[in-house]
């Protein structure tokens, strides 16, 4: 029997984080992984694979409409669909492949099968049991459907099945205008695809800022994509080769058929642990199937602990990867610690979306005393150099009193990579007057974010 200090029970981006934290502070770590290669939902068949496709298809979209208007002329590129899911899976193979390289550098086992965990302390995997003294939990999510709706990845598909599909679907039909429903549906309409969103609420990414939404909408369908607000939808009922998709305007009316050839199913990613015996081991859970946690990611069973989408929390990567940092450094006798009110957002559509802190509706409706700037990509140089100034902006939001930033979205070109200056001014408490009064290069797309800094204060320079 094999003896650890710490066993971490899933690969995805908060496991094998988390391994690797244990072992550079000096834990004998083993971390469990059933797929054939590490790296979870994320690296597997989530967030890497779905930006390799946002990527080339943007690039064909470019082609197709922005080309011959900078003086690029010819014929636009044809789409080889199967060589484009191979380019897919050729960099899925370099980021899992890298974590397998990060796991023998640092002298980390990887104990292949399912876990589950016969009693505190034990990691039972096929016919081996295991030692360890601690037990990261980092199972992760898979995805929710909704009742009515069976998911069979060949016609009605989750995220997963959307990044295999055999050929480029006429028309696809969209559940949910989440993030993944807007960036798939993104890819699908770029290739082609009649792509139709059905959205229960009113506006796309619930809980998002309005501004953001209304802006986010209007170009996506410029775009192609169309949306059905509002409605709710009751079944899906499949034939061998096509869907009808059945749902109820919200406000009233008959039930609308929309033909499809392929159902996109994004409404959502619920907790995964089944398997792991946490019934008979009394592990708590919570109302919504997430493993129950205190502040330093312990279960009620002490030595088990859990990070990532399967505890509360929004389920990103990132956020997990932050968990599994910290709870390492708990268990190694250190103060492990994740600020959830600084965790960025990012929907990696063209315009990129991404958002940090507290909304202005929902800082008002606290009652909060709320200062906003913001600025529009048009009255950016490089934005409108790279055609990508139209309907973005950076807003921030400040305490009124204090100057103090509590929130930021921004939707234009490169947003997920500039909202950690933002992050970073958070994390520091800065006031929007800091990041106004730092010089910014220019041109450059963050320069709006500065002038979004200023609009909190006397105003900015370029509108
Ligand atoms: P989501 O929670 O973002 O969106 C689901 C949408 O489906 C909601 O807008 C909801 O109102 C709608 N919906 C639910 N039931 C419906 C019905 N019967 N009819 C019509 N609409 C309905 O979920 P999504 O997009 O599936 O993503 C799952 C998780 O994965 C999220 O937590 C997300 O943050 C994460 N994720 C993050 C990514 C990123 O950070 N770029 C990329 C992909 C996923």
């Amino acid at each position: 029997m094999a003896s650890y200090d710490v066993i971490v029970i899933g690969a995805g981006p908060g496991g094998y984080v988390c391994a690797i934290r244990c072992a550079q502070l000096g834990l004998k770590t083993a971390i469990v992984e059933g797929r054939e290669t590490l790296g979870g939902t994320c690296l597997n068949v989530g967030c890497i694979p779905s930006k390799a496709l946002l990527h080339s298809t943007h690039l064909l979209h470019e082609a197709e409409h922005n080309f011959a208007h900078m003086g690029l002329k010819g014929k636009s590129p044809s789409v080889d669909w199967d060589q484009m899911k191979a380019y897919k899976d050729e960099v899925i193979g370099q980021n899992t492949g890298g974590v397998e390289f990060l796991m023998k550098k640092n002298k980390i086992d990887w104990i292949k099968g399912w876990a589950s965990i016969p009693e505190a302390g034990k990691v039972k995997v096929g016919d081996d049991l295991h030692e360890a003294k601690n037990i990261v939990i980092a199972s992760g999510s898979v995805p929710a459907s909704i009742p009515g709706v069976e998911i069979d990845e060949k016609i009605v598909v989750s995220s997963t099945g959307a990044l295999e599909l055999p050929k480029i679907p006429k028309k696809l039909a969209v559940i949910g205008a989440g993030v993944i429903g807007l960036e798939l549906g993104s890819v699908y309409a770029r290739l082609g695809s009649e792509v139709t969103v059905i959205e229960y609420m009113d506006a796309v990414c619930p809980g998002m800022d309005k501004d953001v939404q209304r802006s986010f909408k209007r170009i996506l369908e410029k775009q192609g994509l169309n949306f059905v607000m509002g409605a709710a939808v009751q079944s899906v009922e499949t034939s061998k080769t096509k869907a009808k998709v059945k749902y109820q305007p919200k406000k009233g009316g008959d039930e609308v058929v929309l033909d499809a050839d392929v159902v996109l199913v994004a409404t959502g990613r619920k907790p995964y642990s089944e398997g792991l015996g946490l019934d008979a081991l009394g592990v708590k859970m919570t109302e919504r199937g997430q493993i129950a946690t205190d502040d330093r990611w312990s279960t009620n069973v002490k030595g088990i602990y859990a990070i990532g989408d399967v505890i509360e929390g929004p389920m990103l990567a990132h956020k997990a990867e932050d968990e599994g940092m910290a709870v390492a450094e708990v268990i190694a006798g250190k103060h492990g610690h994740v600020n959830y009110s600084v965790i960025p957002g990012v929907v990696y559509t063209t315009p990129e979306v991404a958002t940090v802190g507290q909304t202005e509706d929902a800082l008002k409706a606290e009652g909060k005393k709320v200062k906003v700037g913001k600025f529009m990509f048009m009255g950016n140089a490089r934005a409108k150099a790279v055609g990508q100034a139209e309907g973005g902006f950076v807003k921030i939001i400040t305490d009124a009193e204090t100057d103090r930033i509590l929130g930021a979205a921004i939707i234009g070109p490169a947003a997920g990579d500039m909202i950690h200056e933002l992050c970073v001014a958070m994390e520091f408490g800065a006031s929007a007057e800091d990041v106004a009064l730092t010089c910014h290069a220019h041109p450059t797309y963050s320069e709006a974010v500065r002038e979004a800094a200023l609009a909190c204060g006397d105003g900015p320079i370029h509108s």
